[in-house]
């Protein structure tokens, strides 16, 4: 329900700037460290406090490029540890998620930007690291389309071995997409990571919304003479990606019948498959211009007739790995040299799972029952592995349980919820020297218990009985608590000298 208002609102709020452009994308934009809601262009961007419980706001006073970019909101430099927001999404909606990064200079002179992971989910996006764009005084930007599999999607950020200072974040976007967008990955399994997205031939300012209706950053690529056509008007409608037609209105093209050399994308890529989508159309109604495209010296489309309606091509997983050259070469006969208007290239990567839900139940349901939960109880519990949260251990293999909860001596106040009933794969539960209070629920789902340690707490209530009929039961410390009744024989028996509780118990 939360999801389906939040969402309706974002719509609604947002101030449509002309009749003639394209509804706002159905978006929920993030300022992060903001404190205030910020109109920018007719659309919304909200504060990151109802998406975010740490971290701290920095406010820099300088002129920067856009205005979200002035606040960041930054995170201390803990290894292991990810820090999450967490929004409301469509259930299995396909996200464009963008990220933006504009270092304020950190607390030291001269300091560098931090580099360090981002996280969506369970899942390992990319290494952010701003240090080109900071030397070039520009902002960074990342963008990957993912599937949410809940009520709620998680980005998170999360210090790796290069991270030498305090990670942070300037900006947040979550765009629902098409469902014909991207439509060939299998998003069940992959995400795709933007690697580049260009308009060739095209000089101006990037293009972006209104031009594009999901807001996607198409760069300018105005290698050799960009060739300006004469407007040509293609509908998009046809396109499952469907790219602004504003790519269509320039081209990168040569005036002879002869072969063109793209080099695209310009950085070195690392060994991967990635998805590409190229875009044409022809804009003089000749239609004797006909051409290959190979990629690295491998076929990639054979005798393209380009259509005045536009035509894409795509490719799913494609393997690439160091520089990419793209050629295209007119046919022989062909009477004009070959043209390109657009190109989308993304990293294909593995969607890294996703911890049980049963134990998602679990896990958020202590959350709620504890008043000051761990700081980094947000995002997914087990996932990715090196940044699970504090004391929750879990299995491997694809089926993601949580084993062990250890919140030892953590000063947790609160209560002990009922849907700890939920972990039942748990075989460690260590909630000792704490300040919990009311009684301890029904134990008797978890039947992987090993040992239990509820002792030093404020516990009270009826001695939990349901313990006895857990048969790998070893070990039960409930001492130094309040609770009522007596321990079954038989758990006496069983534990023996493992067995742990305060005199009026035993
Ligand atoms: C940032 O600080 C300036 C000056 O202190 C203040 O005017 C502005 O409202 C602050 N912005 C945010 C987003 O807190
Ligand atoms: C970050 O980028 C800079 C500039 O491209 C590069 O010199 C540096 O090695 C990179 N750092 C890491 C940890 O990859
Ligand atoms: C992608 O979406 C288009 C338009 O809805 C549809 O025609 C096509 O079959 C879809 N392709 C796949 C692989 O699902
Ligand atoms: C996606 O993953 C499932 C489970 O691992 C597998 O059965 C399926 O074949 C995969 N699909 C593709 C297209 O790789
Ligand atoms: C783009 O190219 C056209 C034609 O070469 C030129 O007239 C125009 O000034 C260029 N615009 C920019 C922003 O460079
Ligand atoms: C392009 O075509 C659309 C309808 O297909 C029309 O609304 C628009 O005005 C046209 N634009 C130009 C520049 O001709
Ligand atoms: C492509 O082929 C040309 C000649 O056929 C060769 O010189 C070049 O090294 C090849 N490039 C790649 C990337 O394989
Ligand atoms: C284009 O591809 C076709 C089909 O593979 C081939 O016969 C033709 O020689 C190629 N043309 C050029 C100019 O490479
Ligand atoms: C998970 O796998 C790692 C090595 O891949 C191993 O060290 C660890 O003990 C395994 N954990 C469990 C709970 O099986
Ligand atoms: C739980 O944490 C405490 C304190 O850090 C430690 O002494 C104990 O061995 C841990 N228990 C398990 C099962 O790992
Ligand atoms: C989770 O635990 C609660 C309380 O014990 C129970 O009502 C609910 O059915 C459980 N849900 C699942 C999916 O196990
Ligand atoms: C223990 O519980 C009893 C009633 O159940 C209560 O009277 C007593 O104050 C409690 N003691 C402590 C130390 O909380």
């Amino acid at each position: 329900m939360l999801c389906f208002l939040s969402l309706l609102l974002f719509t609604l709020s947002l101030t449509p700037i002309s009749l003639s452009q394209p509804p706002p994308p159905r978006a929920l934009l993030i300022n992060c460290g903001a404190t205030t809601e910020t109109i920018i262009s007719g659309r919304l961007w909200l504060p990151d406090t109802d998406f975010i419980t740490t971290g701290t706001r920095i406010n820099f006073t300088q002129n920067v490029l856009h205005p979200t970019l002035s606040t960041v909101r930054s995170f201390p430099l803990l290894p292991q540890r990810k820090f999450c927001y967490v929004v409301p999404v469509y259930r299995t909606g396909k996200y464009l998620v963008r990220t933006s990064y504009y270092y304020y200079g950190g607390s030291g002179e001269g300091e560098l930007p931090p580099v360090f992971d981002q996280i969506v989910d369970g899942s390992f996006w990319s290494v952010v690291n701003t240090t080109e764009d900071y030397g070039r005084g520009d902002a960074s930007y990342y963008e990957g389309v993912f599937r949410a599999t809940g009520k709620s999607m998680s980005v998170c950020l999360a210090s790796n071995v290069y991270t030498t200072s305090d990670p942070f974040i300037s900006g947040l976007e979550f765009v629902l997409l098409g469902e014909s967008l991207y439509n060939s990955t299998d998003f069940g399994n992959s995400s795709l990571r933007l690697v580049a997205r260009h308009s060739f031939g095209y000089n101006g300012s990037m293009i972006s919304y209104p031009d594009d209706q999901f807001d996607r950053y198409w760069e300018p690529y105005g290698e050799n003479t960009p060739t300006v056509s004469k407007g040509t008007n293609v509908s998009i409608d046809g396109f499952w990606n469907l790219p602004p037609r504003k790519v269509f209105q320039t081209q990168w093209t040569v005036n002879q019948p002869r072969s063109m050399e793209i080099p695209w994308p310009l950085e070195p890529l690392r060994s991967s498959v990635y998805y590409i989508a190229l875009y044409f159309a022809e804009d003089t109604g000749a239609s004797s211009r006909t051409f290959n495209i190979t990629i690295n010296n491998v076929t990639f489309y054979d005798n393209l007739r380009v259509p005045p309606t536009g035509i894409a091509l795509f490719a799913n997983r494609w393997p690439l790995s160091g520089l990419t050259k793209i050629v295209l070469t007119p046919a022989s006969g062909s009477t004009l040299g070959p043209l390109i208007n657009g190109g989308e290239i993304f990293e294909v990567i593995p969607v890294g799972g996703r911890t049980h839900t049963r134990d998602l139940i679990g896990l958020n349901g202590l959350k709620n029952g504890f008043q000051n939960p761990p700081f980094d109880w947000n995002g997914d519990p087990c996932l990715p592995k090196e940044s699970s949260w504090t004391g929750v251990t879990c299995s491997n293999g694809s089926n993601i349980r949580v084993t062990g909860l250890n919140l030892t001596g953590m000063n947790l106040l609160g209560s002990l919820s009922p849907n700890v009933a939920n972990l039942t794969a748990l075989s460690d539960l260590w909630l000792g020297n704490n300040n919990l209070s009311g009684s301890i629920p029904d134990l008797s789902t978890l039947r992987m218990l090993k040992t239990v340690h509820l002792e030093d707490n404020r516990f009270n209530g009826p001695f939990p009985s349901s313990l006895a009929n857990i048969d790998r039961l070893q070990e039960l410390y409930l001492q130094s608590n309040n609770l009522t009744g007596q321990v079954p024989s038989s758990l006496k028996a069983k534990l023996g000298s493992n067995l742990r509780v305060d005199p009026q118990n035993s």
